[in-house]
């Protein structure tokens, strides 16, 4: 691959017509910053260093540039972020990284913060046609990429001459009627040849609608100065699709969606309705795994091979389903692992804990991990098996084979041995299992006082709900007791 020596990303920009405060490139497309998939395209030309163009509440976006570039390890380029202040158009933006983008012979690529669509690939092409056909000498200059829209307006119009050859782009604003019909647009990518910014940009004026100093003018000095410019066209018009408005913001969410999808389908992932399912960057899925309607699926979620998730799903950040795990029907996760083959079926909210292979978690079981303040984690080790409507009120642990009856509330701090059942409201031990529970054979239960019976407990319909359980069985034990066992942090 041939590599541009710097990559400079624009991204000073007030985004006005997106109607908000915040700055435009941070808008989020589907679990990552705006920012952060043009940064990942720039990066991907293998510059040993990219220039982030950045205005004055620009701090965000350089934690942003940071973080996303050190995803990519050891091949990410020395980020550098260049103050542009006040902001006074692309052309002024890019002044603001000279001399620098003034020196050495690679070129220059430059790039809008606002086109997420434009693909790795489009850069590398527009890269080796540069070498290829403007480097030469004296006349070396830009090679632009450009695209035919089905609807053009607002892109800047790509003036050629009779012969072909590309003579100027022309601002929409500034447009006459009759180039305004044209449908060839700038998409505001180019590659510059270093020696030709060093000598054109300083002279750019602000002679046009916006008083601004439009980085396209280069385009017809570059002409004027008898240097080679030439576009590379692409074949699909989409990557042209900037994001300047809210409605842009969602066009464009969607084709990246559909990008993400695809990637899955290929594969191996079974998803049933793409159009219906929202699944972000970044999320790893094995395959053989089911995706039903209706589902989201957060960044940085892991889900491993032959599972089932949905339909009416959603599985928030940190979430991770091991192999077979399944998990449907108004059921949301948020930082849960999912054991093997553990099944969460229906109507669920489990967040913050860690759920064993082969659990069952029955209908309407809440994990409630927050307490107005804090978070807490929870764990219920493998094959325990949670009735319905259960409250586990973190944190709280469930040994191994345990079992909670149905509507059962289990209060913080509560540790329940492997093999117990525990019953009512709040829950309490069950002296004895029956034989024929579910779950593997309890361990004894410890003897408790009549005494220490609990009257909510023995009052509780949820209790006399559960399997076997009469409320007159259920003990709270002295020493081994599931009371407060630690303190809560
Ligand atoms: C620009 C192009 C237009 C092209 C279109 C492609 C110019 C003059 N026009 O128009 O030909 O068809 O992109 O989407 O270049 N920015 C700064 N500092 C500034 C102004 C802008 O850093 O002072 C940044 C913005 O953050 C943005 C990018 O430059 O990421 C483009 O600016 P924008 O105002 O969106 O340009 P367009 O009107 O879309
Ligand atoms: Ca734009």
């Amino acid at each position: 691959m041939q590599r541009a020596g710097r990559v400079v990303v624009l991204a000073a920009g007030l985004g006005t017509r997106m109607k908000s405060a915040r700055p435009k490139v941070l808008a989020p497309l589907c679990g990552r910053p705006m920012l952060g998939w043009v940064l990942d395209t720039g990066a991907g030309l293998q510059a040993e260093q990219l220039d982030l163009v950045i205005g004055k509440e620009g701090a965000e976006l350089q934690a942003v540039a940071e973080r996303e570039l050190s995803a990519r390890g050891a091949s990410a380029p020395r980020l550098r972020c260049v103050l542009q202040e006040p902001r006074h158009g692309t052309g002024h933006a890019l002044q603001t990284c000279l001399p620098e983008v003034g020196k050495g012979s690679a070129p220059v690529v430059v790039l809008y913060g606002d086109m997420p669509l434009l693909r790795a690939q489009s850069l590398q092409r527009l890269v080796a046609h540069w070498y290829e056909r403007c480097s030469g000498g004296s006349r070396a200059g830009i090679a632009l990429l450009t695209a035919r829209a089905r609807d053009p307006f607002g892109l800047g119009r790509v003036i050629r001459a009779a012969g072909g050859g590309v003579r100027a782009i022309v601002e929409q604003r500034d447009a006459s009627p009759e180039q305004r019909a044209i449908d060839e647009v700038n998409l505001g990518v180019y590659a510059f040849d270093p020696r030709f910014l060093a000598e054109a940009l300083p002279r750019l004026t602000n002679d046009n609608a916006q008083r601004e100093y439009y980085l396209t003018d280069l385009i017809a000095s570059a002409v004027a100065a008898g240097r080679t410019v030439e576009a590379v066209v692409l074949d699909d018009e989409r990557e042209a699709l900037g994001v300047n408005t809210l409605r842009q913001l969602a066009q464009v969410r969607r084709e990246l969606q559909d990008r993400i999808l695809d990637e899955h389908l290929s594969a191996g992932v079974y998803i049933e309705d793409p159009d219906s399912t929202y699944i972000d960057h970044g999320v790893t899925i094995g395959a053989g795994t089911r995706i039903l309607p209706c589902t989201v699926i957060r960044a940085g979620v892991a889900i491993g091979r032959d599972c089932e998730v949905g339909p009416f799903t959603q599985l928030r950040t940190g979430t991770v389903l091991e192999d077979g795990a399944e998990v449907g029907n108004f059921t949301e996760c948020k930082q849960a692992r999912v054991g093997a083959h553990a099944k969460a079926k229906h109507l669920a909210y489990l967040g913050d804990v860690a759920i064993g292979a082969r659990v069952n978690i029955g209908a309407g079981t809440i994990v409630a991990n927050y307490d107005g303040k804090l978070k807490h984690k929870s764990t219920i080790g493998e094959r325990a098996f949670i009735g319905s409507g259960t409250v586990l009120i973190a944190p709280v642990e469930v040994g191994a084979g345990a079992l909670t009856g149905g509507g059962a509330v289990v209060t913080r701090n509560t540790v329940i041995a492997p093999g117990e059942a525990w019953v009512g409201v709040p829950a309490r031990k069950l002296a004895k299992r029956s034989a024929e529970s579910k779950a593997p054979a309890p361990t004894p239960a410890a003897p408790a006082p009549a005494s220490s019976r609990s009257s909510a407990a023995s009052r509780s319909s949820a209790a006399s709900r559960s399997s076997k359980g009469t409320p007159s069985k259920h003990k709270t034990s002295s020493s081994r007791a599931p009371r407060a066992r630690s303190k809560q942090k």
